[in-house]
């Protein structure tokens, strides 16, 4: 009887923590970075170049967008869609909301045009859709302190929600899961509970680079990562997706953070790698150099569409949750514990002091989602084939350690 509960603990873990074929891609901009909008050709472009990154085994076949509107058109459907149809891309659709409740009617408009424009080809895709992006960081002390632009209160916010919710509930996208996209300070923070409370998912927005409050040297960026990461867990309770993260290849210090391409590998080895295929992840960002690189440059590729280092996870040594894997090692005798948050480290740091952004690079005041941190740009790529993410491997081991253990007990 032990034994049995014991077994059934220990494949509950295997399936928590070894989550199969969770969504992963890149976050794609509207503009490139030279502020020109991107067409159909642009997306198709970076579609394919990310599919294509060599030692991903075209794993980076999702797309998070911020708006549904292709420029200059009031409320037509951004031709990213048309893109991702061509490709296969999935697609973490996004709805702008730092804006009037009349913009919000358009970007409404754009998806329910696209419905009807692409039909199943268009919503089979869909896996699905953030009622804004980073809107509370750009309203709160933080935000403001640091210029990052217009944002919404949570009021509005929970309006908007209602209003998609309400405007695709006769649609085929009407059980799309509901989610908002922002800095992890922002999901800490209580005054935010009621546009939580709206969500199905968190969208979870994190830069341990831009962390500069703290000491952020790229060997603490797991330990940021995780930290912030579980105390959304916490704080929420919900399903959380990681809808942004990611180290720039240039730029300037951010207190102990170095820019560079060698701390970027190490941040893609110990997160990325810890992350990709086990949890839903947008990285940010495949290109940032369209056409040439902002002062502080995310991309995986450059201007040449090369990748800056080898992103096959080969040799990395990723470093997954500590709670996640402590949880799963021990599953053998305290099965519940697997999948909910636990308290390690997470609570141990004071909200709202450590996120920062960058205004200048990620999000240019302005209130588009053209020009936002998000400006995302293209993709590029080249190459080929096929590596092992090694995370998962890791991950696999301890819970088989925890089915040996079972068996022994049975
Ligand atoms: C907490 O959230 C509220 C509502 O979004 C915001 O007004 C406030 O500035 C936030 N607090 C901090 C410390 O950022
Ligand atoms: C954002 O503001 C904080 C203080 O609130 C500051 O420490 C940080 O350097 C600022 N970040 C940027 C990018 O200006």
């Amino acid at each position: 009887m032990l034994g049995k509960s014991l077994l059934l603990a220990a494949l509950t873990a295997l399936s928590a923590v070894n989550a199969q074929n969770e969504y992963l891609g890149f976050n794609y901009g509207a503009d490139k970075v030279n502020g020109q909008t991107k067409v159909y050709s642009d997306f198709l472009e970076e579609f394919e170049i990310a599919q294509k990154l060599a030692g991903t085994d075209g794993k980076f076949s999702s797309a998070r967008l911020y708006t549904m509107i292709q420029r200059p058109s009031k409320d037509d459907p951004i031709e990213a869609i048309e893109a991702a149809i061509k490709t296969k891309t999935t697609l973490l659709l996004g709805i702008w909301c730092s804006v009037p409740t009349e913009h919000v009617t358009n970007e409404i408009n754009a998806l329910l045009k696209a419905i009807d424009k692409y039909g199943k080809s268009f919503t089979d895709l869909v896996v699905g859709l953030s009622v804004g992006s980073e809107d509370l960081y750009r309203n709160s002390v933080m935000g403001i302190e640091n210029k990052s632009g217009i944002g919404a209160e949570p009021d509005q916010l929970v309006t908007y929600i209602k209003m998609v919710k309400k405007a695709i509930a006769d649609t085929p996208l009407k059980s799309v899961p509901i989610g908002h996209v922002d800095t992890w300070t922002v999901w800490v923070n209580g005054s935010n509970n009621a546009v939580t409370e709206q969500l199905d998912w968190i969208g979870f927005d994190a830069y341990p680079y831009f962390q500069s409050t703290m000491d952020n040297p790229i060997e603490a960026a797991p330990q940021l990562f995780w930290d912030a990461y579980e105390a959304t867990l916490q704080a929420t309770g919900k399903e959380v997706w990681i809808t942004e993260t990611g180290w720039p290849v240039a730029g300037k210090d951010m207190n102990l953070a170095k820019a560079g391409v060698k701390d970027a590998k190490t941040y893609w080895d110990t997160i990325g790698c810890a992350l990709f295929g086990n949890y839903k992840t947008w990285w940010y960002m495949l290109r940032d150099a369209d056409p040439t690189p902002p002062e502080t440059e995310f991309g995986v590729v450059g201007a040449d569409l090369k990748p800056y280092y080898d992103l096959s996870c080969k040799n990395a040594k990723p470093v997954p949750s500590p709670v996640a894997s402590t949880s799963s090692a021990a599953s053998s005798t305290a099965a519940s514990s697997t999948s909910a948050p636990s308290s390690t480290g997470a609570t141990t740091r004071a909200p709202g002091t450590t996120f920062e952004v960058e205004p200048t690079t990620r999000g240019s005041s302005e209130s588009s989602p053209t020009n936002t941190a998000e400006n995302a740009a293209e993709t590029t790529g080249v190459d080929t084939p096929n590596s092992g993410f090694a995370v998962k491997a890791t991950i696999g081991f301890v819970a088989a350690q925890a089915i040996a253990a079972a068996f022994f007990l049975l």
